[in-house]
């Protein structure tokens, strides 16, 4: 068996169908875009495949259409190392696919039609069982059905394994139960408002909204900020680590660059901290290209220093 840290992740694959716009569109409107570009997307996959990126072995579970779109993601994950055993494929549904718009100043919205990760069921999560006990990180986020979500992480709880919760996209009906699962709870800004009803516009509406997160039953928390950096809160402490100011072209799976970056750098052994900080400056990196997956950089491409 490798010696590479081993993570584990839980969750969706999509396809992104992303259109570079000059702004969004109004209501009714019709606008020219300037590109368009067709990748592979969806949190889980993300996570997944920037975690493989930096060295880890990774296993994902996920649910894909048998359709052009799935055959596709699964040459991509296999295209990056990352096993795909408890990658199920199913012709109930089609792939799930994200339209996504990115504007002049490199921001997005997306949609998501989760379509077949839909069905990824508790009891074909269950046959995962074995890979995530073997995992030293599982890696969760908001795409698949709860139930299996919240299962994925029960099992690495009983089991031992660090619990990494990406509660993305957000909802503000989120389980208690899935907050006190989370060893590590990691929103961005806009998803913790929603968990915590208020806003978080600064560096210390962030640090008042871990220390509401973990009094709510999360062991820590970590709050992304873009170009702020984040704030980390774990054993009493809260921290902030200072972010870069780059110029963003496109900003989408930023987060997920930053999520699969924690899972590596916790699976390796790294403090909570040390891998806020390293994650931080790999996020910063994928904001500087366009795509979700095509802006995440190798670890060659990476200063040596960074896994020192
Ligand atoms: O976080 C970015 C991702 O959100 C995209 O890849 C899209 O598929 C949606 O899941």
């Amino acid at each position: 068996m490798s010696s590479a840290p081993r993570v584990c992740v839980v969750g969706a694959a999509n396809i992104d169908l992303i259109s570079y716009v000059p702004r969004l569109p109004e209501m009714g409107e019709t606008l020219h875009g300037s590109a368009f570009q067709l990748g592979y997307g969806g949190k889980g996959a993300n996570q997944a495949v920037m975690a493989a990126k930096l060295g880890a072995a990774v296993t994902m579970v996920t649910k894909l259409g048998r359709d052009v779109f799935g055959e596709g993601t699964m040459d991509n994950f296999r295209r990056w190392n990352v096993d795909v055993s408890h990658v199920l494929m199913t012709d109930e549904a089609f792939s799930g696919v994200a339209p996504i718009m990115v504007d002049a100043e490199g921001r997005n919205s997306i949609v998501i039609v989760t379509g077949a990760n839909d069905l990824l069921s508790v009891a074909e999560l269950d046959r995962a069982h074995p890979v995530i006990a073997a995992s030293a990180v599982l890696a969760c986020q908001l795409e698949l059905p709860m139930e299996t979500t919240l299962r994925a992480l029960r099992i690495a709880r009983a089991e031992g394994v660090r619990t990494v919760l990406n509660p993305a996209p957000a909802r503000d009906d989120l389980p208690a139960e899935a907050l006190e699962l989370s060893d590590v709870l990691c929103p961005n800004q806009g998803e913790a408002a929603v968990l915590t009803g208020k806003p978080v516009e600064s560096i210390e509406d962030a640090f008042a909204a871990a220390r509401a997160l973990i009094d709510r039953g999360a062991g820590s928390v970590v709050i992304t900020l873009g170009e702020l950096g984040c704030v980390v809160a774990a054993d009493d402490e809260v921290q902030h680590v200072e972010g870069s100011a780059v110029s963003a072209t496109d900003t989408t799976g930023a987060g997920d660059a930053f999520v699969g970056a924690l899972a590596y750098f916790l699976a390796a052994g790294r403090s909570l901290r040390e891998g806020a900080s390293r994650a931080t400056a790999i996020a910063a990196r994928s904001v500087q290209r366009r795509g979700t997956q095509t802006s995440y950089p190798d670890r060659a491409d990476l200063p040596a220093e960074l896994f020192n």
